[in-house]
């Protein structure tokens, strides 16, 4: 912060599969903390134990038949993210630590709305419910074709791993996520940077320290 006082930022990184999310979330907390902010990075669905588990519930495929339906899958991305805000990212923000988080409530106006086709204001309603009205101080959207990401996750993949339930849906769900989460890049101009993800990662890294050093330093 320019005038000397460090306040606690919250920013979420945000994109589709494989653009480097984790990646670039894990050199930004380390870049904060190399200026001097305590921080935390953490993810979602997930960030605390019981998030957790409602992660493995909602990426596995379910036993035997069952299908896990939109509605049940909205719910329960809610239900993490209402646990996380509480347990973790409000008190960590009210003690002065910025939060860096990979994926939040955009992911699901894009994965949920864009992709299942969900209507975008229940989702939004539910999103404030769940956070109590937290919104992200930034938003760092890794953008890339679906096709470039999913190579590095196949190519990440350990040979015996299965995809997940989002990793395994067509092409087009994953064309209507990114065309979403670019809908809600230009919706919220102020919060949202949007940062090409398709080049090497050295030089996706130093975009995202780049916009950092514009919106923090
Ligand atoms: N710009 C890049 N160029 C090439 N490979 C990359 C790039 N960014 C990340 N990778 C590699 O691609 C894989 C996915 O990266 P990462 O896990 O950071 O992405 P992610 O967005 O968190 O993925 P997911 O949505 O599956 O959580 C990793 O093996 C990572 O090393
Ligand atoms: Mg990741």
């Amino acid at each position: 912060m320019k005038d000397g006082k460090k306040k606690a930022y919250f920013i979420t990184i945000e994109g589709p599969e494989g653009a480097g999310k984790s990646s670039c979330a894990d050199i930004l907390t380390r870049h904060l903390e190399a200026r001097g902010y305590p921080v935390i990075c953490t993810r979602e669905p997930g960030g605390t134990p019981l998030a957790e588990k409602l992660r493995e519930v909602v990426k596995s495929k379910p036993d035997q038949d069952e299908v896990i339906h939109p509605e049940t899958e909205l719910l329960l991305m809610e239900a993490a993210r209402a646990q996380h805000v509480r347990e973790k990212i409000s008190p960590a923000l009210d003690s002065g630590i910025s939060v860096i988080c990979d994926r939040f409530t955009d992911s699901t106006c894009a994965y949920q709305g864009g992709g299942r086709n969900m209507d975008m204001g229940t989702i939004e309603f539910l999103n404030d419910f769940a956070t109590g009205g937290c919104v992200p101080d930034f938003t760092l959207l890794l953008d890339l074709p679906p096709e470039t990401g999913f190579e590095r996750v196949v190519r990440r993949r350990s040979a015996d791993a299965d995809n997940d339930r989002f990793e395994a849906e067509a092409l087009d769900f994953h064309r209507k996520v990114r065309s979403a989460f670019l809908a809600l890049a230009e919706k919220y101009p102020q919060r949202f940077r949007v940062i090409d993800a398709s080049q090497t990662l050295d030089n996706v890294v130093e975009q995202v320290e780049k916009v950092a050093n514009e919106l923090i330093f």
